[in-house]
């Protein structure tokens, strides 16, 4: 009776999932197994993640046909291949075919080396006969611009390619005479379709850029061929502090007018010095990777008339003290530059000054306190402590002598500060314990810490 029973349980089993089997065969047939990219979904609808691969896909070839110097540039996409291999490994699982370009975000971005391809239409041509909706801006072509002429030709700076509300946006990355990558603010003309693309969310635009030229390496992602910077991390470092401000020519050469550059032999001979020193100066504190900017008198020169002004026979930089490294005396000294004076210490008031030829280098480190940064002064002879007060600031890169060098982003605040309101006329009889806007007398050292605190060489 039981030993029936088994039988029967078990025929009616095999029976039960045969006919399962045979159903779920059928329903593959039936309702998966369409023809077309294996991608698309049952009801032929593509997902986000669908659009955006196919998207990328069909560019890449184009651009690929059409030659394009490009590579993947997208914040996102980057950050998906930079991080540790656990989230990718959780991500392969969730997106096997598009774990890398399908960022959830609507846009992908590319940077195009400008200065690689020759501007061929027929790549535009080809994308709008493939469907892609096109939007080109463009600006004045900045290395162009000069105190000479301000009129600069119109180049493209941004492409955005649109298909299935979803962008590429290709960003041209011109080559400066300061030997980086340079790239333009997007600016929309009154009569661009604001709804051509979500313009807030694009990585690229806000601001123009500067960045050091990329190494890339040529990699499979999600099954494209595509090139990418070889050090992902360094390139989203760049990234996040690439903001460029772009001389103000036009200010500057009003200022000319009004107050000509001296052109005498010394005048020449001092600039090239400054120019020398300067190269020097950037070679061995990013060697040491130590951010700096122009400060005082060179920042001034920079932003008012676009170089140095001749007759404030030093340069002026300033580094934030929590950037302070205890070897770098030691590296400008290898680099040929003499200690002329130290004064203060780590905790207050630090400078450095350092003569090279004979221009002298003043290194300033910049102590935040609230919403103030200041830096210190010393008089060598009476001790006395000096405090000059700047608000906050941000740093961005500018162009000064052939050399891409930060300066305070804020930099009419800064400069305003340091010179007061009437910074745009030239003073030539400058006492820094006195003439300054922003100082602030701070004390006496005691001169017990003499010695130590105050050395000239
Ligand atoms: C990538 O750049 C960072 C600095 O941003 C550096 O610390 C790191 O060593 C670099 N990695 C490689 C593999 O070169």
């Amino acid at each position: 009776m039981l030993r029936v029973n088994r039988t029967v349980v078990l025929l009616l089993l095999i029976a039960c999932s045969s006919v399962f089997l045979l159903f779920q065969l059928y329903y593959y047939r039936k309702y998966v197994n369409k023809p077309g990219p294996h991608i698309l979904s049952q009801t032929g609808h593509l997902t986000t993640t669908d659009v955006q691969w196919l998207t990328v896909k069909k560019f890449l070839a184009l651009a690929q046909r059409y030659r394009l110097p490009l590579f993947l540039a997208d914040t996102a996409a980057l950050k998906l291949l930079s991080q540790d291999a656990l989230r990718q490994r959780d991500r392969l699982v969730r997106e096997p075919h598009c774990s890398f370009l399908c960022t959830g975000r609507p846009i992908t971005s590319f940077a195009l080396h400008a200065n690689l391809w020759k501007y061929d239409p027929g790549f535009l041509l080809a994308a709008e006969q493939k469907g892609f909706q096109l939007l080109t801006l463009t600006g004045k072509d900045p290395r162009l611009a000069s105190l000479d002429t301000l009129s600069g030709e119109e180049i493209p700076l941004h492409f955005l390619l649109r298909l299935h509300d979803y962008i590429i946006q290709v960003v041209f990355l011109y080559e400066r005479s300061g030997n980086y990558m340079w790239f333009g603010a997007l600016r929309l003309r009154a009569d661009t379709d604001r709804s051509f693309a979500p313009f807030r969310q694009l990585d690229y635009g806000r601001h123009a850029g500067a960045l050091d030229r990329q190494e890339l390496v040529l990699t499979v992602l999600d099954g494209l061929d595509v090139r990418v910077p070889q050090n992902v991390s360094r390139f989203l470092y760049e990234l996040r502090h690439a903001r460029f401000l772009e001389c103000r020519y036009h200010d500057a050469r009003n200022f000319l007018q009004l107050y000509p550059e001296d052109s005498s032999p010394q005048s020449l001979d001092f600039r090239r010095k400054v120019k020398t020193l300067l190269h020097r100066v950037a070679q061995i504190l990013t060697k040491l990777d130590i951010p700096f900017w122009l400060s005082s008198g060179t920042c001034l020169g920079w932003f008012r008339q676009c170089s140095v002004i001749s007759y404030s026979r030093d340069v002026d930089i300033g580094i934030f003290i929590v950037d302070f490294r205890s070897d770098i005396i030691a590296a400008f000294r290898d680099a040929g530059l003499s200690l002329k004076h130290k004064f203060g210490k780590v905790e207050d008031s630090l400078e450095l000054s350092f003569l090279s030829e004979d221009v002298k280098l003043d290194i300033f480190f910049f102590y935040e306190d609230g919403d103030i940064v200041w830096n210190g002064g010393t008089q060598a002879k009476s001790g006395r402590k000096f405090k000059y007060v700047f608000p906050r600031f941000s740093l961005c890169w500018a162009e000064l002598l052939e050399l891409k060098v930060r300066v305070p982003c804020e930099t009419l605040d800064y400069v305003t500060a340091n010179y007061g309101a009437t910074w745009n006329i030239p003073v030539r009889s400058w006492d820094w314990k006195s003439s300054p806007s922003n100082v602030r007398e701070n004390g006496v050292w005691p001169p017990s810490e003499w010695a130590e605190l105050i050395q000239v060489y």
